[in-house]
């Protein structure tokens, strides 16, 4: 229903009932056959697409034809505030199991780093060393290879942990080469305990 004051009442239900999470989105709405198709682009997440068909005894079958013609996949179990709120936790927890299978005797420095695509699907890598030194990599460029290696293009979250560090800020280098996948506004998570955004870890970053 209509309301006389938005921001009021924002400011009495957050009061009220606490907040768990914003999704903020932006929403690009089609209709077919009166099955609404929303193309939702969701701050922190990426792109998605979302089915609303009406109850017409036809349903199923609208959104069994809709899926077909566009391949889409299977659909995602959740929200969007559900994703957020769990984002954060996935994304560390993959960058944590690959951190583990660093491969690290020289420095003894293990790194884990997790990208999300716009699609939900995480990419993690591991740093991995050389016995000649400079030929060793950061883990941030194996999470991208992997990203790359299936076809995707786009980083909407990213996460980085270390062993031996509770915020481990990435390299210069490494900051660049996520840059090249993500946006100003791309959060990255650095351990459990902090959030920063691409644009705060590399501003006037170089772009051809
Ligand atoms: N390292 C990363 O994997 N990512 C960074 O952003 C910083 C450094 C690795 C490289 C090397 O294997 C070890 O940490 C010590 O420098």
């Amino acid at each position: 229903m209509p309301v006389a004051e938005a921001e009021a009442l924002k400011q009495a239900l957050d009061a009220a009932l606490g907040r768990l999470t914003t999704v903020e989105k932006r929403r690009r709405l089609l209709l077919w056959e009166g099955v609404r198709i929303h193309l939702d682009e969701v701050e922190g997440l990426g792109s998605f697409i979302e089915l609303e068909a009406p109850d017409d005894g036809d349903q199923e079958a609208k959104v069994e034809r809709l899926r077909e013609a566009l391949s889409i996949g299977e659909p995602i179990a959740g929200s969007y505030s559900d994703l957020l709120l769990d984002g954060p936790a996935a994304l560390i927890d993959a960058a944590e199991a690959a951190m583990h299978n660093a491969y690290a005797p020289h420095s003894n420095f293990k790194v884990g780093a997790a990208v999300r695509s716009p699609t939900g699907a995480i990419y993690a890598g591991a740093n991995v060393e050389n016995a000649s030194y400079p030929q060793g990599w950061c883990a941030e460029p194996s999470a991208i290879g992997a990203l790359i290696a299936a076809g995707e293009t786009e980083i909407a979250a990213v996460a980085v942990v270390a062993e031996r560090m509770d915020v481990c800020p990435p390299c210069g280098g490494c900051r660049q080469k996520l840059a090249e996948f993500a946006k100003p506004d791309t959060p990255v998570y650095l351990g459990r305990s902090t959030t920063t955004t691409m644009g705060e870890l590399l501003p006037l970053a170089f772009e051809l």
